[in-house]
């Protein structure tokens, strides 16, 4: 129902993105917009290119008086450091950074210079992942869906978070600069950041998504492709290192008897209810009405100052991996990235299900739905 395509290198004029299939009548002001895309640059462990950056898009179609009229919605955010590099000569980069996408994009594109590799597989590209989750996350403000995040984890240090909502999670972790709703545990990951980046290192994490005031029925049992969960899953793992992803406490469960693991329904008001959510709100492959929670693992960033063993590829011989500006640590941003893949997908599954030409008739739908 909808479709987005981005283009742009991280260090080209810009970044764009096209999308297609919102419906009219949206509100959108690019304020909304600009506030992910300030939140993704953000974090502690960033690098040196987050504060040369002050990311703001520009809607250059599809809006017209600051709502959608049905027209495709083309964003533009500007790179800043493109000024820096368009009259620098650089010498080719021939020594591949092993988890990085250099010697795959180079054995795979035949490209000599491992920058033009990196130029398009670096996260840069996510600043319009970001773009156009915030447009997705209007669409479902607008029918009380909200989407929001926090990280659990950081270089194995774990959150304490007990029984505190879902709400005062993704709150708190607002107030945290390392999105950390456990202002302890948000600490101890600051300490091994800094640890992390004196030692020339690097870290990974674990994020949490929510998403709540689903409605069930978003998504289907009836097709491989278009069960929710997976959906969720690939649009997660396109974002560069995430390498898994689990709806609930997917790994938790498996180490357990099932009786312990269904959400056990009981009668209430409206129909039946749950007391627990170890399914993460998807069951068949659709959302149950329950808040939607989904994990993602990030690995800890390729490029360290620390050199590794590579090899050259100018030479074939024995070499190290050379230092390019990186960040330590991105799991911060890398939630709000994730929260705008998340976003999309629902939004996506919410036009398929009560779609219309207009948000005032998806409204209608919605509400007519829960009443
Ligand atoms: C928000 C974000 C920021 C990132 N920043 C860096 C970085 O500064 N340096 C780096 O080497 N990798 C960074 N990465 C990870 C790489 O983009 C990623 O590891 C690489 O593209 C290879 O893809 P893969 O890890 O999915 O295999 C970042 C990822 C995200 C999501």
């Amino acid at each position: 129902m909808l479709r987005f395509l981005t283009a742009g290198e991280s260090h080209g004029p810009c970044l764009t993105a096209i999308v297609e299939g919102l419906p009219a009548g949206l509100v959108v002001r690019s304020e909304d917009i600009d506030l992910d895309l300030r939140r993704r640059q953000g974090g502690y462990g960033r690098g040196a290119r987050q504060q040369m950056e002050r990311d703001a898009v520009q809607v250059l179609g599809g809006l017209w008086g600051g709502r959608t009229i049905g027209a495709p919605v083309s964003l533009l955010i500007a790179n800043r450091d493109y000024e820096n590099w368009r009259e620098r000569e650089v010498p080719p980069w021939t020594k591949p950074r092993p988890g990085h996408a250099d010697l795959p994009g180079t054995q795979k594109y035949g490209l000599d210079d491992l920058r033009l590799v990196a130029e398009r597989a670096s996260a840069r590209g996510t600043a319009a992942f970001v773009a156009v989750g915030a447009l997705a996350k209007l669409l479902l403000a607008t029918v009380d869906i909200a989407v929001g995040s926090y990280v659990e984890a950081i270089g194995g240090i774990m959150a304490e978070l007990g029984d505190l909502s879902l709400d005062d999670r993704v709150a708190r972790a607002l107030e945290s600069d390392v999105s950390c709703p456990d202002p302890g545990a948000s600490e101890r990951m600051r300490r091994a950041i800094d640890r992390a980046r004196d030692g020339g290192d690097s870290l990974g994490g674990v994020i949490v998504v929510v998403a709540t005031g689903l409605p069930a029925g978003l998504g289907t049992y009836a097709h491989w492709d278009r069960r929710l969960d997976g959906r969720l899953a690939q649009a997660v793992m396109g974002i560069q290192a995430i390498k898994g992803v689990e709806i609930g406490p997917a790994f938790e469960n498996a180490e357990l008897p099932g009786s312990q693991v269904q959400d056990p329904l009981y009668p209430g008001e409206d129909g039946p209810v749950r007391r627990t959510n170890r399914a993460g709100g998807v069951e068949g492959g659709m959302t149950n009405g329950e808040p939607l929670l989904v994990r993602a693992a990030m690995k800890p960033i390729p490029t360290m100052l620390s050199p590794i063993p590579t090899v050259d590829l100018a030479t074939g011989g024995a070499t190290q991996t050379e230092y390019q500006r990186s960040d330590v640590c991105a799991v911060p941003a890398a939630s709000v990235v994730a929260e705008a893949m998340v976003a999309w997908v629902l939004a996506d599954a919410l036009m398929e299900r009560y779609g219309g030409d207009d948000a005032a008739t998806i409204q209608q739908r919605v509400r007519d739905d829960r009443t």
